[in-house]
């Protein structure tokens, strides 16, 4: 659009296009030029690429990284270890990378950072990558679950400042490959992610996507969502599906009503004292319990999403509860205070697929929530 003259000035608008590609790729470790050429971006420009990566990842895959960056003859200096875990997701770790790219020497636009790690590493190096030379490309490699199906996609970048995530942009990697069979396969990592999948299943237009979930996500979860597990691949890419178009509508937040949400008001209240997976859960639950008791949804739909929860092997209670509303209900505040001023919890309007947003939910209520949430957790 042309400037254009005002009462007082004048006026410029540009609107900017983002491309962003999510692939599950099979056997991402052995992969060829020849079966995937574009894995790094396109080298004909510049073989040169920094590689970022995850402390744990360097130790169980460095030396198969190395090799096939060697088979795409990629030109690269000594990888950036990085620690992923909440505690590296601050300045620090930034300030790290952000030294890395300037030492190798970063090109503004041609040379995008390769990212291997799970969100937290994502978070990070993406947010450094943000602000570097105000911006310079990334690729995500993603090697947790729950970086696989939310945080490698995802537009947005950040640290943690005091609160969670407090310091962040929107900029999201070029391109996230991920392979299932890469995934830190521990039980509790396995939980982070699924706490993230079900949260998609519960917020996703079609209903389909819960149903399979219930009938199939408590194997793929005591299977570790193992890579040969055909429902496992099934459930992980119609998350990812479902995510990618959900941020495609909404991709800057204009819109404070945003489905997938649901887990994520209050949630931050509870973090880091648990994880961001527990928290999400936690969170679910109590919604449930709300919306129950403002007959938003029937005790019939709260159960069973509760039995799945229970079957999943995700929390239906933690200690950090004990504490009381006062937490929740200050996350919530500061959550209305980045919506607009408007809680908007999203919840299932009356079933699954529908989705409505509760405003103005007091301590008061909090407090029963947490009350039912305790009864109900002992008696399902
Ligand atoms: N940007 C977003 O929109 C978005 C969305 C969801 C979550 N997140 C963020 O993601 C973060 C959580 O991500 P996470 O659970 O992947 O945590 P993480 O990146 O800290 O990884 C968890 C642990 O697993 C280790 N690890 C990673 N890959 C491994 C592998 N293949 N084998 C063995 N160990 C491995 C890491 O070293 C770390 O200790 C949170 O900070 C959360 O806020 C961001």
């Amino acid at each position: 659009m042309p400037v254009t003259t005002t009462e007082r000035g004048w006026k410029a608008s540009v609107t900017r296009p983002v491309d962003w590609t999510a692939e599950v790729l099979p056997g991402l470790l052995d992969a060829t030029p020849d079966q995937v050429p574009d894995l790094f971006g396109d080298l004909t420009v510049s073989p040169r690429r920094l590689v970022v990566v995850d402390s744990n990842v360097y130790r169980l895959y460095g030396h198969r990284i190395l090799a096939l960056l060697d088979r795409y003859e990629v030109v690269h200096s000594h990888p950036v270890v990085v620690a992923g875990g909440e505690a590296s997701k601050n300045r620090a770790t930034c300030d790290l990378i952000t030294s890395g790219m300037e030492g190798f020497g970063v090109e503004r636009f041609s040379e995008p950072v390769l990212v291997w790690g799970g969100g937290v590493l994502h978070d990070v190096a993406g947010f450094a990558a943000s602000e570097y030379r105000r911006g310079v490309p990334y690729r995500m490699f993603a090697t947790t679950l729950l970086a696989s199906v939310d945080a490698g996609f995802a537009l947005k970048v950040a640290l943690s400042h005091g609160y969670k995530n407090r310091v962040g942009a929107y900029h999201p990697a070029e391109a996230m490959f991920t392979d299932p069979a890469l995934f830190a396969r521990d039980r509790s990592h396995i939980i982070e992610g699924a706490a993230e999948i079900l949260k998609w299943a519960l917020a996703a237009p079609d209903p389909a996507v819960f149903d399979y979930f219930e009938r199939h996500g408590p194997d793929a979860v005591a299977n570790g969502f193992a890579a040969d597990d055909p429902h496992a691949l099934a459930i992980i890419r119609t998350t990812i599906e479902g995510m990618m178009r959900e941020l495609e509508a909404n991709p800057y937040e204009a819109v404070s009503q945003r489905r997938s949400y649901i887990g994520h008001g209050m949630s931050p209240g509870l973090e880091p004292t648990v994880t961001h997976g527990q928290a999400v859960i936690l969170d679910i639950l109590l919604t449930l319990m709300i919306a129950t008791g403002r007959a938003v949804i029937s005790e019939t739909l709260r159960d069973r999403i509760v039995r799945v929860i229970r079957a999943t092997g995700l929390p239906l209670w933690h200690d950090v509860l004990e504490h009381g509303p006062g937490p929740i209900m200050r996350a919530l505040d500061d959550t209305a205070r980045h919506r607009h001023g408007l809680q908007s919890i999203p919840v299932m309007d009356g079933e699954l697929g529908r989705i409505t947003y509760m405003q103005d939910i007091t301590a008061a209520e909090l407090g029963a929530a947490l009350y039912d949430l305790n009864r109900t957790a002992t008696a399902i």
